[in-house]
């Protein structure tokens, strides 16, 4: 039997060549083998929830694997049977979804996932968050796969959508060449067709799509499922693309993982040393435990006065480098939680090695890149404060919600900002929008999410750094 057996867990959007269908993940112990016509048997997977639209790719190409088997429940990598790729698990049992007003297709999906993920039924969600709406990660099969659907399906659920390929009305300032622009709008009419709400940002808990404490949603796009199980306590696992698509559709998702409270404990404890006193420190934090401790839930000791802006990064960067999906720190995050009897310990020179692990340039990018998360109002003051009297020597972008943007464009924020030199872009971001058709291979950011991304799916060279660096390192007095 043609079998191929993953020895670590694998990150679908950027590990797999889509073309060849080979391993390209970093690191990855089965680097270089072919998935191609082969039994696959996989922990589970990592990174983002957009790798659900991997497997539409790798059947175009011929590439696909014919039959997955599961170690441990994923929803991301569920989502291959939606390509015609079966999925297994040991040992499953049928769960049935009692409901005769949803779409056939979809029930077979949700019944699969339940079944897969021996689920304790099904349960009724309040909100959806769909991710993978970039023409650049989703590609022709993605849009595709929305259009058959656009005239048939109409989502039941609120559901917002994570950032698009560009700035839907400045894409041409962009530099967004035009085709790239048909077809995301195509992706745009699919997604307005269907019901959802276009609210393009990764971080729609600041916008108006913010679930309560216990409320069961299905959302995709990683940094913000870790973010409102972690920070808010709503229960959502770390949904596929797709998947999303089907929540908000049928309003069901199945009972298991993160809705069950036996789930979050924690799994180990973090006792952070020192004093974090940048931005840069968290994203350095939740990327290194996202690596090391892939499917953990991180009790952090020892991080004191967070806001918004540090939870959010260490809510990415966990789920970039690992699948982290819930993580508490005492008086801060509400869930209740017992202390876990193994613990860690991480100092600032680990975080330090970290960042200088990500980079692989030192000066001159192309280009600056800040907002990944999307940006939050505070996050501009605190920018727009370091940027007050000087002017930026390189081409300088921050990426926010339009919401968001609204906002600072009603105050002076945005003058000091457009003084500085710096340009806002909203719906889109650094990672899924087409940098190298615009010619830029050399990013500086200070979000580890986005080098890690920009590096695996972009193709380009970054630069970690914090923010107070990089404003002082490429920028000069007024
Ligand atoms: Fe958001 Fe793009 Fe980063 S979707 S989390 S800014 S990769």
């Amino acid at each position: 039997m043609n079998e191929l057996r993953l020895t670590a867990p694998i990150s679908w959007l950027d590990g797999i060549d889509v073309k060849t269908g080979k391993i390209i993940q970093q690191d990855h112990p089965q680097k270089g083998e072919s998935l191609a016509g082969k039994i696959v048997y996989v922990p589970h997977s990592i990174g983002s929830t957009v790798g659900a639209y991997t497997f539409f790719a790798l059947k175009k190409y011929g590439v696909a694997p014919i039959k997955i088997v599961l170690e441990e429940p994923d929803s991301i990598t569920i989502s291959a049977e939606l390509s015609g790729i079966p999925v297994e698990i040991k040992g499953a049992k049928k769960v049935e979804l009692k409901d005769e007003n949803i779409r056939e297709e979809f029930k077979r999906y949700l019944e699969k996932e339940a079944s897969i993920s021996e689920a304790e039924g099904f349960i009724k969600v309040r909100s959806v968050h769909i991710s993978g709406v970039s023409y650049a990660t989703i590609g022709d099969t993605g849009k595709e796969w929305l259009k058959n659907m656009e005239d048939e399906v109409k989502l039941k659920v609120a559901a917002t959508t994570n950032p698009l390929g560009m700035d839907l009305y400045r894409w041409k300032e962009m530099g967004i060449p035009e085709n790239f622009a048909r077809g995301q709008v195509d992706i745009v009419e699919s997604l307005i067709k269907m019901g959802a709400i276009p609210s393009f940002t990764c971080t729609p808990y600041l916008t108006g799509n913010l679930p309560h404490y216990g409320e069961h949603v299905s959302w995709g796009e990683s940094s913000a499922v870790s973010f409102i199980n972690s920070v808010i306590g709503a229960k959502s696992n770390r949904e596929g693309g797709t998947k999303t698509i089907i929540a908000a559709a049928t309003g069901y998702t199945p009972l298991y993982g993160k809705h069950l409270d036996r789930n979050r404990e924690p799994t180990i404890m973090v006792e952070v040393e020192g004093n974090l006193s940048r931005l840069v420190d968290y994203y350095a934090l939740g990327y290194l435990i996202g690596k090391e401790y892939p499917s953990s839930v991180p009790l952090y000791e020892g991080l004191k006065k967070l806001h918004i802006p540090e939870l959010k990064a260490l809510a990415a960067a966990g789920a970039a480098s690992g699948s982290i999906e819930i993580f508490h720190i005492p008086k801060i995050t509400p869930n209740p939680f017992k202390r876990p009897s193994k613990s860690i310990k991480v100092n600032l020179k680990d975080l330090k090695a970290t960042l200088d692990e990500l980079s692989t340039f030192s000066g001159g990018p192309d280009l600056i890149v800040i907002g990944c998360p999307h940006l939050s109002l505070g996050e501009f003051k605190r920018i727009a404060s370091l940027m007050d009297g000087r002017i930026t020597t390189i081409k300088f972008w921050l990426y926010t919600s339009r919401a968001i943007l609204s906002q600072i464009e009603k105050s002076s924020l945005i003058n000091l900002i457009r003084r500085f030199g710096a340009e806002v872009w909203a719906d889109t971001c650094m990672v899924v929008s087409p940098l190298e058709e615009m010619g830029i291979r050399k990013v500086t950011t200070n979000s580890t999410k986005a080098a890690k991304y920009l590096k695996t799916l972009r193709g380009m060279d970054v630069e970690v750094l914090s923010l107070e660096e990089i404003i002082e390192r490429y920028s000069v007095p007024a």
